[in-house]
């Protein structure tokens, strides 16, 4: 597997672009926006320069990198023709990926393997491909360079050997890959983020903690654990009759679900989109967006790295 097209050049897919290519493979980035892809390739300069920064990556590779492995185009026949796995990572709906997943049947060669980055949709049901022993879903997470891993989610007629092909492309580089064998609405890490986040929202909306109160809480306790732990260790180390106990105790009920929250909603309707609009739940106006970006980038790269090491120290 050599060449690999990326299909939408926004939030994900720039990312998933100088994830392969910073690995040696050659990238195609497709959007029908010329603007996104112009935005796509200053993203990715950026990106770029922050992994160099962290110490990842040689400046000197820049060419190479940047321009020499990654090409941006807005010719969709022009992006696929040659690919031998194509993600897309356009908009989250059914009909555009439906319409999509049908024009790369037509336009890629028949052994290509074709991934969606659907976060909640069930493309097995609605994507009409002469390849469905081909299609996948290959769930990444922002930003796709630094974050590891990607949920792989298999539909009813993938075939095992697309799933071995595009987990031994994730691994080799160097990405942390699980697989679902069947679709499951929002697959692992989402229904975990969901499930907190309704506990945010109840704590915000009914008074009982501020923002910043519940961030502290999460990065101070179970947030260093996680990385160390993750969900299910931690319960061996706690101590599986305590943790049997908790799960009885009747002091703690799941808050029902209002359909809404009005702590976000307020925010919204005032503009207040976070980090993009520079208000959100916290106050991002003291520097620039990208400013803001990288600020958080080279601190995931630097945790990211030194849990790295620690993994090593544990083989
Ligand atoms: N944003 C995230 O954190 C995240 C994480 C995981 C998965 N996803 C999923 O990845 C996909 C893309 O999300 P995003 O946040 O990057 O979206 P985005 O809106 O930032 O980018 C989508 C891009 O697709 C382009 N596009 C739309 N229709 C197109 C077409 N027909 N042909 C070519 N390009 C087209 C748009 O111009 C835009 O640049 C979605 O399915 C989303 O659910 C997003």
């Amino acid at each position: 597997m050599k060449n690999i097209a990326i299909i939408g050049a926004g939030t994900m897919g720039h990312g998933i672009a100088l994830a392969f290519s910073i690995r040696g493979y050659n990238v195609t980035v497709n959007d029908i926006s010329p603007e996104m892809l112009k935005r796509a390739k200053e993203l990715n300069e950026g990106n770029f320069q922050t992994l160099v920064e962290a110490g990842v990556i040689n400046p000197e590779e820049r060419l190479e990198v940047l321009h020499k492995r990654i090409r941006y185009t807005d010719d969709l026949a022009d992006a696929v023709c040659d690919a031998d796995l194509v993600i897309e990572a356009i908009a989250e709906r059914a009909d555009v990926k439906k319409e999509m997943f049908a024009k790369l049947d037509k336009m890629t060669p028949p052994e290509a393997i074709l991934a969606s980055n659907t976060s909640f949709l069930d493309i097995f049901q609605f994507v009409q491909t002469g390849r469905p022993d081909k299609v996948i879903i290959t769930h990444w997470f922002a930003p796709p360079h630094i974050m590891p891993l990607v949920e792989i989610v298999k539909g009813p007629e993938t075939s095992p050997e697309t799933v071995t092909m595009v987990k031994g492309v994730l691994s080799g580089i160097g990405k942390d890959t699980i697989v679902l064998n069947k679709f499951l609405p929002g697959f692992i890490v989402n229904r975990l983020q969901s499930a907190i986040s309704m506990e945010v929202y109840y704590l915000l909306d009914n008074g009982y903690a501020a923002a910043e109160d519940i961030d502290m809480v999460a990065k101070a306790s179970f947030g260093l654990r996680t990385p160390i732990l993750g969900l299910v260790q931690r319960m061996d180390y706690n101590g599986l009759d305590l943790v049997q106990r908790n799960l009885l105790n009747k002091s703690y009920e799941r808050p029902s679900w209002p359909g809404h929250s009005r702590s976000l909603d307020a925010l919204v309707a005032e503009g207040k989109y976070g980090v993009k609009s520079g208000q959100g739940f916290y106050d991002y106006r003291d520097r620039s967006m990208e400013e803001t970006l990288r600020n958080r980038d080279i601190k995931l790269l630097r945790l990211k790295s030194f849990l790295d090491e620690m993994k090593k120290t544990d083989q």
